[in-house]
C-alpha cells in the first residue's frame, strides 16, 4: 500500500470512498469537497492499493478561543477506508503518515472527534484534561494529541472547526 498526497484529479473517487465508508451519507464527500475547493487542507492523503484508491484522510485548521500564541491545532476529519478495505490497516497508516505531515507543516496538536477506543493507539487524551472544549457537545470523544513539547501549556477554550464542515449554511 502507498500513502501518497491528494491531487485535484483523485477528487471524485476520493468522494466515492468516503459516500461508501459512511454507508452511503455525502457529508463527509461534500465537507472533503468543500475544504479542497477553499483550499484548507494542512494534510490531505491517499491510500492506494493496487492502483485504486481505498482510503482518505484530511486535516484541516481549527481556531481556539484562548490562544495568546497563535498554537496551530488541525483538525482531523474526515477519515474514510473502503468497506471491504477495512480491518487491515489502511486508516492507521494513513492516521499516522497525517500526524507526522502534520507537524511538519507546523502544526502543535491535532484533534479529533471519534472513538477514543480507535485513536488512544495514536496517542490521543482526552482534550478537556487541556482545557479543550468543542462546539458539538462531545465530552470523551473530542480528543487530541500534541505534536510538539508544551504545545498546549497556554492553550484553552472552544475549538471551532472551518466553515467548510457548517453544511446546514449553505
Ligand atoms: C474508522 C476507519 C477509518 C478505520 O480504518 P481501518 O483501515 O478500518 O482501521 P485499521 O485497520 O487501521 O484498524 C483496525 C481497528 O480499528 C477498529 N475500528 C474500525 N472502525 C472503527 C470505528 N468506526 N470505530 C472504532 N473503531 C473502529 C477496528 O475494530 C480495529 O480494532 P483492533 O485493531 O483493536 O482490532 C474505517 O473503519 C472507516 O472508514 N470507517 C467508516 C468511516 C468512519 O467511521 N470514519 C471515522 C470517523 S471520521
Amino acid at each position: 500500500m502507498e500513502i501518497r498526497p491528494f491531487t485535484a484529479s483523485d477528487a471524485d473517487t476520493v468522494s466515492e470512498v468516503h459516500r461508501r465508508a459512511f454507508d452511503g451519507r455525502t457529508d463527509e464527500s461534500r465537507i472533503v469537497q468543500r475544504l479542497h475547493d477553499a483550499d484548507e487542507a494542512v494534510v490531505s492523503l491517499v491510500a492506494v492499493e493496487n492502483d485504486r484508491i481505498v482510503g482518505h484522510v484530511l486535516f484541516s485548521p481549527t481556531c481556539v478561543t484562548n490562544n495568546p500564541d497563535n498554537a496551530k491545532l488541525a483538525g482531523l476529519a474526515p477519515v474514510g477506508v473502503l468497506p471491504e478495505n477495512q480491518n487491515e490497516g489502511v486508516g492507521s497508516s494513513l492516521i499516522e503518515h497525517g500526524l507526522v505531515q502534520c507537524r511538519d507543516a507546523g502544526a502543535d496538536a491535532v484533534v479529533v472527534l471519534g472513538d477514543p477506543g480507535y485513536y488512544s493507539r495514536f496517542g490521543f487524551e482526552r482534550a478537556s484534561v487541556y482545557g479543550l472544549d468543542n462546539e458539538y457537545g462531545a465530552d470523551e470523544a473530542f480528543i487530541v494529541k500534541p505534536l510538539t513539547d508544551g504545545a498546549l501549556d497556554d492553550v484553552d477554550g472552544i475549538v471551532t472547526y472551518r466553515q467548510e464542515f457548517r453544511l446546514d449554511e449553505d
